[in-house]
Protein backbone atom coordinates (compact mmCIF):
# COMPACT_ATOMS: atom_id res chain seq x y z
CA UNK A 1 0.00 0.00 0.00
CA UNK A 2 1.27 3.47 -1.06
CA UNK A 3 1.38 5.69 2.17
CA UNK A 4 2.77 8.96 0.96
CA UNK A 5 2.20 11.54 -1.08
CA UNK A 6 5.58 11.43 -2.37
CA UNK A 7 5.56 7.42 -3.17
CA UNK A 8 1.98 8.08 -5.03
CA UNK A 9 3.15 10.43 -7.36
CA UNK A 10 6.33 8.24 -7.82
CA UNK A 11 3.65 5.47 -8.78
CA UNK A 12 1.57 7.90 -10.81
CA UNK A 13 4.55 8.99 -13.15
CA UNK A 14 5.43 4.65 -13.60
CA UNK A 15 3.89 4.58 -17.35
CA UNK A 16 2.70 0.96 -18.77
CA UNK A 17 4.58 -1.12 -20.71
CA UNK A 18 7.87 -2.21 -18.79
CA UNK A 19 8.74 -5.91 -18.88
CA UNK A 20 10.71 -5.44 -15.30
CA UNK A 21 10.43 -2.66 -12.50
CA UNK A 22 12.81 -2.74 -9.97
CA UNK A 23 12.01 -0.84 -6.46
CA UNK A 24 15.44 -0.09 -5.58
CA UNK A 25 16.19 0.73 -2.12
CA UNK A 26 12.80 -0.59 -1.70
CA UNK A 27 12.96 -0.91 2.53
CA UNK A 28 9.78 -1.24 3.67
CA UNK A 29 8.22 -2.22 0.15
CA UNK A 30 5.41 -0.31 0.17
CA UNK A 31 5.84 1.45 -3.28
CA UNK A 32 6.80 -1.91 -5.26
CA UNK A 33 3.73 -3.48 -3.36
CA UNK A 34 1.46 -0.75 -4.86
CA UNK A 35 3.36 -1.38 -7.84
CA UNK A 36 1.88 -4.97 -8.32
CA UNK A 37 -1.19 -3.55 -8.15
CA UNK A 38 -1.32 -0.80 -10.49
CA UNK A 39 1.20 -2.57 -13.02
CA UNK A 40 -0.05 -6.03 -13.56
CA UNK A 41 1.89 -6.92 -16.59
CA UNK A 42 5.24 -6.64 -15.08
CA UNK A 43 7.65 -8.36 -12.81
CA UNK A 44 8.43 -6.10 -9.97
CA UNK A 45 12.00 -6.91 -8.32
CA UNK A 46 12.18 -5.41 -4.56
CA UNK A 47 15.93 -4.35 -3.88
CA UNK A 48 17.87 -3.35 -0.37
CA UNK A 49 20.93 -4.23 0.41
CA UNK A 50 20.31 -4.99 4.19
CA UNK A 51 19.87 -8.64 4.82
CA UNK A 52 16.88 -8.17 7.54
CA UNK A 53 15.18 -5.65 5.41
CA UNK A 54 14.41 -7.99 2.67
CA UNK A 55 14.08 -11.13 5.16
CA UNK A 56 11.09 -9.19 6.86
CA UNK A 57 9.73 -7.65 3.65
CA UNK A 58 10.20 -11.62 1.96
CA UNK A 59 7.51 -12.76 4.73
CA UNK A 60 5.00 -10.27 4.09
CA UNK A 61 4.90 -10.37 0.51
CA UNK A 62 4.51 -14.17 1.18
CA UNK A 63 1.96 -13.42 3.39
CA UNK A 64 -0.45 -10.43 1.44
CA UNK A 65 0.82 -10.55 -2.09
CA UNK A 66 0.49 -14.35 -2.49
CA UNK A 67 -1.50 -14.33 -5.65
CA UNK A 68 1.03 -12.11 -6.96
CA UNK A 69 4.00 -14.16 -6.25
CA UNK A 70 4.93 -15.35 -9.92
CA UNK A 71 5.11 -11.52 -10.13
CA UNK A 72 7.68 -10.28 -7.77
CA UNK A 73 10.99 -11.33 -6.42
CA UNK A 74 13.68 -10.21 -3.71
CA UNK A 75 17.12 -9.10 -3.94
CA UNK A 76 19.15 -8.90 -1.28
CA UNK A 77 21.90 -6.45 -2.85
CA UNK A 78 23.61 -2.96 -3.54
CA UNK A 79 22.36 -1.24 -6.55
CA UNK A 80 25.01 -1.10 -8.48
CA UNK A 81 25.26 -4.81 -8.41
CA UNK A 82 21.58 -5.56 -10.15
CA UNK A 83 21.66 -8.38 -12.80
CA UNK A 84 20.31 -6.79 -15.72
CA UNK A 85 21.23 -8.58 -17.97
CA UNK A 86 19.58 -11.41 -17.43
CA UNK A 87 16.24 -10.20 -18.26
CA UNK A 88 15.03 -8.77 -21.47
CA UNK A 89 12.07 -6.71 -22.11
CA UNK A 90 11.82 -2.98 -20.72
CA UNK A 91 13.47 -1.79 -17.83
CA UNK A 92 12.66 0.63 -15.24
CA UNK A 93 14.50 1.32 -11.99
CA UNK A 94 13.27 3.42 -9.50
CA UNK A 95 15.33 4.92 -6.90
CA UNK A 96 13.40 7.06 -4.15
CA UNK A 97 13.91 8.05 -0.41
CA UNK A 98 18.18 8.33 -0.63
CA UNK A 99 20.51 11.43 -0.73
CA UNK A 100 21.08 13.05 -4.01
CA UNK A 101 24.91 11.90 -4.38
CA UNK A 102 24.61 8.68 -3.72
CA UNK A 103 21.46 8.28 -6.24
CA UNK A 104 24.12 9.86 -8.63
CA UNK A 105 26.87 6.96 -7.72
CA UNK A 106 24.17 4.75 -8.72
CA UNK A 107 22.73 5.53 -11.74
CA UNK A 108 26.06 6.41 -13.08
CA UNK A 109 27.62 2.70 -12.00
CA UNK A 110 24.65 1.11 -13.33
CA UNK A 111 25.06 2.97 -16.89
CA UNK A 112 28.82 2.19 -16.85
CA UNK A 113 27.96 -1.90 -15.78
CA UNK A 114 25.07 -2.09 -18.59
CA UNK A 115 26.06 1.06 -21.17
CA UNK A 116 24.37 -1.40 -23.67
CA UNK A 117 20.98 -1.46 -22.32
CA UNK A 118 17.91 1.32 -22.88
CA UNK A 119 16.98 1.95 -19.50
CA UNK A 120 14.50 3.96 -17.68
CA UNK A 121 15.12 5.29 -14.42
CA UNK A 122 12.76 7.05 -12.28
CA UNK A 123 14.51 8.86 -9.32
CA UNK A 124 13.55 11.27 -6.07
CA UNK A 125 16.64 12.17 -3.99
CA UNK A 126 15.75 13.28 -0.65
CA UNK A 127 18.59 16.59 -1.46
CA UNK A 128 21.71 17.52 -4.15
CA UNK A 129 18.83 17.30 -7.16
CA UNK A 130 21.34 20.04 -8.96
CA UNK A 131 24.43 17.59 -8.62
CA UNK A 132 22.05 14.82 -10.01
CA UNK A 133 20.72 16.53 -13.11
CA UNK A 134 24.63 17.83 -13.57
CA UNK A 135 25.12 13.83 -13.80
CA UNK A 136 22.37 13.15 -16.01
CA UNK A 137 22.94 15.57 -18.53
CA UNK A 138 26.42 14.77 -18.66
CA UNK A 139 25.56 10.78 -18.93
CA UNK A 140 23.78 12.37 -22.59
CA UNK A 141 20.28 10.95 -20.29
CA UNK A 142 16.90 12.55 -21.89
CA UNK A 143 13.89 13.51 -19.65
CA UNK A 144 10.35 11.44 -20.55
CA UNK A 145 8.87 13.27 -17.36
CA UNK A 146 9.44 15.63 -14.39
CA UNK A 147 6.88 16.91 -10.99
CA UNK A 148 7.24 18.56 -7.82
CA UNK A 149 5.83 17.61 -4.97
CA UNK A 150 5.80 19.10 -1.15
CA UNK A 151 4.99 17.02 1.53
CA UNK A 152 5.93 17.59 5.08
CA UNK A 153 7.20 20.73 4.43
CA UNK A 154 10.19 19.10 2.58
CA UNK A 155 10.15 18.94 -1.34
CA UNK A 156 10.75 16.76 -3.74
CA UNK A 157 11.28 16.75 -7.33
CA UNK A 158 10.74 13.38 -9.41
CA UNK A 159 12.45 12.46 -12.71
CA UNK A 160 11.50 9.95 -14.94
CA UNK A 161 14.71 9.94 -17.51
CA UNK A 162 15.87 7.75 -20.53
CA UNK A 163 19.43 6.28 -21.10
CA UNK A 164 18.21 6.83 -24.64
CA UNK A 165 19.16 10.48 -25.47
CA UNK A 166 17.28 10.39 -28.54
CA UNK A 167 14.17 9.42 -27.51
CA UNK A 168 12.63 12.51 -25.30
CA UNK A 169 13.51 15.90 -24.37
CA UNK A 170 17.05 17.19 -22.90
CA UNK A 171 17.24 17.19 -18.82
CA UNK A 172 17.10 20.77 -17.98
CA UNK A 173 19.78 21.52 -15.25
CA UNK A 174 17.12 22.94 -12.85
CA UNK A 175 13.71 21.53 -14.17
CA UNK A 176 11.36 23.16 -16.04
CA UNK A 177 8.14 21.49 -15.91
CA UNK A 178 8.18 21.17 -12.07
CA UNK A 179 7.95 25.23 -12.40
CA UNK A 180 4.98 25.69 -14.60
CA UNK A 181 1.65 25.23 -12.44
CA UNK A 182 -1.19 24.64 -13.12
CA UNK A 183 -3.43 25.31 -10.12
CA UNK A 184 -2.93 27.85 -6.92
CA UNK A 185 -1.68 25.50 -5.03
CA UNK A 186 0.92 24.22 -7.51
CA UNK A 187 2.45 27.77 -7.97
CA UNK A 188 2.23 28.27 -4.08
CA UNK A 189 4.62 25.11 -3.73
CA UNK A 190 6.86 25.72 -6.81
CA UNK A 191 7.34 29.27 -5.24
CA UNK A 192 8.28 28.21 -1.73
CA UNK A 193 10.70 25.63 -3.64
CA UNK A 194 12.54 28.00 -5.19
CA UNK A 195 12.81 30.22 -2.78
CA UNK A 196 14.08 27.73 -0.44
CA UNK A 197 16.80 26.62 -3.29
CA UNK A 198 17.66 29.81 -3.38
CA UNK A 199 18.16 30.81 0.39
CA UNK A 200 20.02 27.18 0.59
CA UNK A 201 23.04 28.37 -2.08
CA UNK A 202 22.62 31.87 -1.06
CA UNK A 203 23.83 30.86 2.59
CA UNK A 204 26.47 28.20 0.81
CA UNK A 205 27.40 31.68 -1.51
CA UNK A 206 28.18 33.72 1.89
CA UNK A 207 30.06 30.56 3.64
CA UNK A 208 32.82 31.44 0.32
CA UNK A 209 33.95 27.64 0.39
CA UNK A 210 32.02 26.17 -2.29
CA UNK A 211 31.48 28.07 -5.72
CA UNK A 212 27.94 28.04 -6.43
CA UNK A 213 27.78 31.29 -8.07
CA UNK A 214 26.29 29.25 -11.75
CA UNK A 215 23.95 27.26 -9.90
CA UNK A 216 21.88 30.39 -8.38
CA UNK A 217 22.52 32.11 -11.32
CA UNK A 218 20.96 29.17 -12.73
CA UNK A 219 18.12 29.16 -10.44
CA UNK A 220 17.59 33.10 -10.23
CA UNK A 221 16.56 32.80 -14.44
CA UNK A 222 13.48 30.63 -13.30
CA UNK A 223 10.02 32.86 -14.28
CA UNK A 224 7.04 31.16 -12.53
C1 LIG B 1 14.92 5.71 3.58
S1 LIG B 1 14.85 4.14 2.83
C2 LIG B 1 13.96 4.57 1.35
C3 LIG B 1 12.72 3.71 1.20
C4 LIG B 1 11.88 3.98 -0.01
N1 LIG B 1 12.62 3.83 -1.25
C5 LIG B 1 11.23 5.34 0.06
O1 LIG B 1 11.48 6.17 -0.82
O2 LIG B 1 10.44 5.58 0.99
C6 LIG B 1 16.50 3.90 2.24
C7 LIG B 1 16.86 2.44 1.99
O3 LIG B 1 17.98 2.40 1.11
C8 LIG B 1 18.72 1.23 1.40
N2 LIG B 1 20.05 1.35 0.78
C9 LIG B 1 21.03 2.23 1.08
N3 LIG B 1 22.10 2.04 0.29
C10 LIG B 1 21.81 1.01 -0.53
C11 LIG B 1 22.51 0.35 -1.58
N4 LIG B 1 23.75 0.71 -1.91
N5 LIG B 1 21.90 -0.66 -2.23
C12 LIG B 1 20.64 -1.05 -1.88
N6 LIG B 1 19.92 -0.46 -0.90
C13 LIG B 1 20.50 0.56 -0.23
C14 LIG B 1 18.70 1.20 2.92
O4 LIG B 1 18.99 -0.08 3.41
C15 LIG B 1 17.28 1.67 3.23
O5 LIG B 1 16.42 0.57 3.44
Amino acid sequence: MTRSKRLSQIEQMVTPGYTHIWDCCCDHGFLGAALLSSQRTAQIHFVDVVPTVMSELESRLQRFCSDSATRWNTHCLDVTELPLEQYSGRQLIIIAGVGGDLITQFVAAIQQKHARLNLDFLLCPVHRQFTLRQKLIELNFSLRDEALIEENQRFYEVMLVSSNSKLNAPISPVGEKIWQSDSAEQQHIAEAYLHKTLSHYQRIQQGNKVAVDHILAAYRAITL
